[in-house]
């Protein structure tokens, strides 16, 4: 595996999914596979899971692991071509990626979008820039417009939760924010379940549909008592307006994710991505509940990764 960007850079994602079980089992099968091999995790947003998680993972694999925080620790980074640097911007992606190319056979990156402008957050200019500059594998850590480790890690947690032979009603359910947020999660979720052996719904109100390429062969509904009949899981997650890019278009009153609202459900279990805004989002009830999956997704995050940097590693052997 050459990279890790989006569902469409996995062949079989079944057997993935089957590879990611398997080390949860045996975390330490590969303790040697990553022997004197660098993984360089570069941070230009904040996080805690993605770090802990892909670092561990490295670890579990034998791996020296260095973290560096960019935004904060590097160069003020210059990314657009042919630009004469006399502003504020210190050193260019063409020199930085070629760089950390040289010290890291594998590089993670993490980069949101900028939610001003949806052609140059839909490009993923940074992400293509870093693979195309970098000349080692490079995994997604979160990028403008997706969030594959996150995405891998949630349909793991479904299969778990899963009868043998059962297909899922999976409901993707919008949830109230105080500020604009990326489409990452709910459009890499969304194209995930749509390799899966679920049923895809997702709600939203009015103004808030994602953009059609990541939601397409999915049901989109914008009552969302009617799209949690009979659910087995709820995917909480807030996303800002695609069509008004990046806006906020409601305060979501109504919209959060309560034990009146799971009682329309099948008995669904809930799932969030985490950071989650309590009493916004969810209810403290809910996300303290019986049928809260948000730790164990957050414990999956471990060995998604490991099998992604397993299938890497394996890679430049
Ligand atoms: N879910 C997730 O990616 O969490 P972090 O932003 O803390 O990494």
């Amino acid at each position: 595996m050459k990279q890790f960007t989006s569902v469409h850079d996995v062949p079989n994602v079944a057997a993935l999914v089957e590879e990611v079980l398997q080390l949860k089992q045996a975390p330490y099968t590969h303790k040697t596979l990553g022997q004197d091999k660098t993984l360089g995790l570069i941070f230009l947003n904040p996080s805690l899971r993605t770090r802990l998680s892909t670092q561990k993972a490295g670890m579990n694999l034998g791996m020296n692991v260095m973290v560096m925080n960019l935004d904060k620790e590097g160069w003020a980074l210059e990314t657009r071509d042919g630009v004469v640097m006399d502003g504020t911007t210190v050193e260019h992606i063409r020199e930085a990626a070629a760089v950390m190319g040289q010290y890291c056979d594998i590089i993670g990156i993490r980069s949101f979008p900028k939610l001003q402008d949806k052609e140059e957050d839909y490009s993923e200019d940074l992400l293509n820039k870093f693979i195309e500059l970098a000349g080692v594998p490079v995994v997604s850590l979160e990028s403008a417009t997706r969030h594959p480790l996150q995405s891998l890690a949630d349909l793991v947690t479904i299969k778990e939760q899963t009868a043998a032979g059962k297909r899922p009603k999976v409901v993707l359910s919008w949830a109230p924010h105080i500020k604009p947020i990326p489409h990452c999660v709910a459009n890499s979720f969304s194209e995930w379940m749509q390799q899966a052996d679920v049923e895809l719904v997702i709600t939203n109100p009015e103004g808030y549909d994602l953009a059609e390429e990541f939601t397409r062969g999915a049901q989109v509904l914008h009552n969302q008592d009617e799209a949690l009949q009979g659910a087995d899981f709820v995917y909480v997650k807030n996303w800002s307006s695609f069509e008004n890019y990046g806006q906020v278009l409601t305060d979501g009153k109504g919209w959060m994710m309560t034990n009146e609202k799971l009682a329309l459900t099948n008995n669904a279990k809930v799932m969030h991505c985490l950071p989650v805004r309590r009493g916004l989002e969810l209810s403290h009830e809910v996300l303290d509940g019986p049928n809260s999956l948000v730790i164990e997704q957050a414990n999956n995050r471990l060995y998604a990764a490991q099998a992604v940097l397993k299938r890497m590693l394996d890679g430049i052997a």
